[in-house]
């Protein structure tokens, strides 16, 4: 039977292989001969599951685009139609609603897993700007998504989102005016909002993903320790010698990330879709009306720390050149790293304190941007940002201090 089953297999792929010579050394190149480090540890899942999350986005989007209206007469009350009158039409929803916050969940820990173990530096530069290219369109994405619905915040937040190009000189009121399509947000802009959201940076989307998983595949994976697995490799087959074939060893391990991933998902989705209000704000279930201001605008939490820099700034311009300025100062990241170590667990205990003062710090603005924005509020946050920034353009100084420890030339055991 075994016999059967293998030499079926082996007719197929070969019908396949003669048609389209390339598809199966790219199967081998990317998963049954990619090799990748044995020690990866929890942290390398967030990759997976975040492909996981896209594919999400895509299938339910697909199925909401059936219904929905890209409106501003009709959007609010299709989503309505959608949740009560659409078959599964809840489910669809709430999984895209949830899988937007979640996606921005896994990114956020896939990038923090970067930062610990200097995923970023040589070889891997370009699959950390790759990397920061997709988190700049995947906020885009999620800003122009949360238009759709055309709630209070959805309305109001892009008012509020759109009028800071205003601030620009000379440009800013025509720039704006460009973007909305109209004198105020309106029809216009939510027409252009939806063809973009659902259409352009998608393509864009996943043309990112393919680019960095290739750059990642040609440098090969970094892991926990931040063993250069390559330099260590048998004589006579030439695999790293702490490599395993990531399918089927990563496969299973990624599925077993993805099963505990959507079980947590479907929790949400069926227990606690608007999360508090963190996930859909209560505004939100309102619809969009152009004369009644909601008492608080903000945006959705994972756009928090960087409204937190921007409200910090009591001048408007060098608000929005700061909020600007903290997506992209994370492109430089790899050439502000001097430290001769990847990983943290070879760094002095100076680096350790810093990259924790940082991740407290990037929590703690999230929470001050969801505020309404006190005067001790506002002068924490200052003092965030500040650090926030210090961080980065210091890091040139402090991360060539302190003693590192030595990095093994093998995986050590313990991993
Ligand atoms: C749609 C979003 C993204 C997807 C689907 C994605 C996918 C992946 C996958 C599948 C891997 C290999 C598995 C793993 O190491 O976890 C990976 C590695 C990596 N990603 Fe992403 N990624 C995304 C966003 C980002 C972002 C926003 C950054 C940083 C700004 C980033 C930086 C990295 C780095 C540095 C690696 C190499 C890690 C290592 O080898 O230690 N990725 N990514």
């Amino acid at each position: 039977m075994a016999n059967v089953i293998n030499r079926t297999v082996e007719s197929v792929t070969g019908w396949f292989n003669d048609r389209t010579p390339g598809l199966i050394p790219a199967y081998k190149k990317h998963m049954s001969e990619y090799y990748a480090p044995k020690n990866f540890n929890l942290w390398y899942y967030f990759g997976s599951l975040a492909i996981l999350v896209l594919v999400n986005q895509i299938v339910t989007g697909i199925f909401l685009t059936m219904h929905y209206k890209p409106s501003a007469a009709e959007a609010f009350a299709s989503v309505e139609y959608i949740m009560r009158d659409v078959e599964w039409g809840w489910l669809i929803r709430y999984m895209h609603s949830t899988g937007a916050s979640m996606f921005f969940v896994v990114v956020y820990l896939h990038m923090f897993r970067g930062l610990v173990y200097g995923s970023y530096q040589k070889p891997r530069e370009l699959v950390w700007v790759l990397g920061v290219m997709i988190f700049l369109v995947l906020m885009a994405e999620a800003f122009m998504g949360y238009v759709l619905p055309w709630g209070q915040m959805s309305y109001w937040g892009a008012q509020v989102i759109i009028n800071l190009f205003g601030a620009i000189p000379v440009v800013g009121n025509g720039l704006t005016e460009w973007i909305r399509g109209d004198y105020l947000v309106a029809d216009a802009t939510l027409n252009r909002f939806f063809a973009l959201h659902v259409i352009a940076l998608p393509l864009v989307l996943l043309l990112l993903v393919v680019l960095h998983l290739g750059a990642l595949h040609e440098v090969g994976s970094n892991n926990p320790e931040g063993v250069d697995i390559k330099k260590v490799k048998d004589k006579a087959t030439g695999i790293p010698k702490d490599g395993i074939p990531f399918h089927p060893y990563y496969t299973v391990k990624d599925l077993f990330g993805a099963g505990f991933f959507l079980i947590l998902f479907a929790f949400i989705v069926f227990f606690a879709p608007t999360m508090g209000g963190w996930f859909l704000e209560w505004d939100n279930f309102i619809e969009a009306d152009p004369l009644v201001t909601p008492a608080h605008i903000k945006p959705v939490w994972y756009f928090t720390p960087f409204y937190a820099m921007l409200r910090a700034i009591p001048d408007k311009l060098f608000g929005v050149i700061v909020m600007g300025g903290a997506t992209m100062i994370l492109f430089a990241l790899p050439w502000l790293d001097r430290c001769k170590v990847k990983s943290i667990r070879y760094r002095p205990m100076l680096h350790k304190i810093l990259i924790t003062i940082f991740v407290v710090a990037f929590v703690v603005l999230g929470w001050l941007g969801a505020q309404t924005g006190s005067d001790t509020q506002k002068l924490v946050a200052q003092i965030l940002t500040a650090y926030y920034f210090a961080f980065f353009l210091l890091m040139p100084i402090w991360s060539a201090m302190g003693q590192t420890k030595a990095v093994p030339e093998r995986v050590p055991e313990h991993d």
